[in-house]
């Protein structure tokens, strides 16, 4: 039997070395190892043996078990490896390769983004509202009187059934205090729509910003720093800020904001200079902004609403601006013209994606 076993391992390992692919090696492995195969069918006739033979043979057979096994797995993994290298052999690595196409943010939403880190520093958080909204929300908590002319139907989009696309992100202001009792501190950033002519400076839907701010003791001078820190973080710290009195319905007292911004700090930005406008060459006041203290007839309404006196004008005090997104692209970009901000056209977006 010994010597049987010997014949038969010096015979597997022979075969193992001539096998020349990986079904010939599969065909050996089956021959020795598979349940009727050489080596199973002598571990059978161990039962023939005598007591005093078994254990000598027993270990031949497993020694035969276990060098058949390495020597047949270095083979495997070495057919394995020849078959790769072949595979290689064909490749060119100097074949330019297949680039991927990668997305980008929109300018928009890269300045949304920016505004949002500046006003988060300060402790503002975001509040949103649907950009269907009704009358009440739009213009008569906001103190504007039916006869005013941003209720017009010229100047506004009315959905059969009453409600409206909000002409501005105001509506906001009047749906985080129902939710909220003071302090509070929002900004809203979202489409607002008017029944305007679409031209090189105006779009029917464009992105506005609102900034809601109050308490007990807010101040005249609170959103002055505030705004002034906005936009100094924004166009740089040599920027200027200007009050200028103006009327809105839910502001009093209400004032534009014109910013005087330094061309040199627009220069440095990545403006290409295939966009560069007018006014980066010469230093001039922009009006960006509304703004003023919530009217008191504001916090009523807002109360009537809550069925409380959470913010009891007598108490609470706060100051609101908004400011149109588009416009502050076009600044730090140096483009002269709205439309290209809803056209999407991929040579326009390329040159900005990422770069404020
Ligand atoms: N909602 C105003 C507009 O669209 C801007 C504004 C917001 C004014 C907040 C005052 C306070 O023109």
């Amino acid at each position: 039997m010994k010597s049987l076993i010997q014949q038969q391992q010096d015979a597997s390992l022979a075969a193992i070395k001539t096998a020349s692919d990986a079904a010939a090696l599969k065909e050996v492995r089956l021959h020795y190892l598979g349940k009727s195969g050489a080596i199973s069918c002598l571990s059978e006739q161990m039962r023939t043996l005598s007591k005093e033979e078994r254990p000598a043979i027993g270990q031949l057979l497993n020694q035969w078990r276990n060098s058949f096994t390495e020597v047949l797995e270095a083979k495997e993994k070495m057919l394995l490896d020849q078959a790769d290298e072949a595979s290689f052999a064909s490749l060119d690595p100097s074949l330019p390769g297949t680039a991927s196409w990668q997305g980008a943010l929109h300018p928009l939403t890269l300045l949304t983004n920016r505004i949002v880190q500046i006003f988060r520093r300060l402790g503002f958080a975001i509040a949103e509202g649907p950009d269907i909204d009704d009358e009440w929300h739009c213009f008569d908590a906001l103190n504007t009187p039916p006869d005013h002319p941003a209720r017009q139907e010229q100047d506004t989009f009315y959905l059969p059934d009453g409600r409206l696309l909000r002409t501005h992100t105001s509506t906001v202001q009047i749906r985080a205090m129902e939710q909220t009792s003071p302090p509070l501190r929002i900004i809203a950033p979202g489409a607002a729509y008017r029944r305007d002519e679409i031209d090189a400076t105006h779009l029917s839907q464009f992105t506005q910003m609102e900034v809601l701010c109050v308490g007990e003791g807010i101040t005249l001078g609170d959103l002055k720093g505030t705004a002034e820190f906005f936009f100094r973080e924004l166009f740089g710290p040599e920027t200027e800020c200007r009050f200028r009195p103006h009327f809105f319905p839910f502001t009093e007292p209400s004032f534009e904001i014109d910013v005087r911004v330094k061309p040199a700090f627009l220069a440095s930005k990545c403006t290409p200079a295939s966009f560069k406008a007018e006014f980066l060459k010469e230093e001039k006041w922009l009006e960006l902004a509304g703004c003023g203290m919530v009217d008191p007839s504001v916090f009523e309404a807002v109360n009537q609403q809550r069925s409380d006196q959470a913010y009891d004008p007598e108490k609470i005090s706060g100051f609101a601006f908004g400011f149109g997104l588009e416009r502050l692209v076009m600044i730090l970009t140096g483009i002269s013209d709205i439309r290209m901000l809803s056209e999407n056209d991929l040579r326009f977006l390329k040159r900005f994606a990422g770069e404020f």
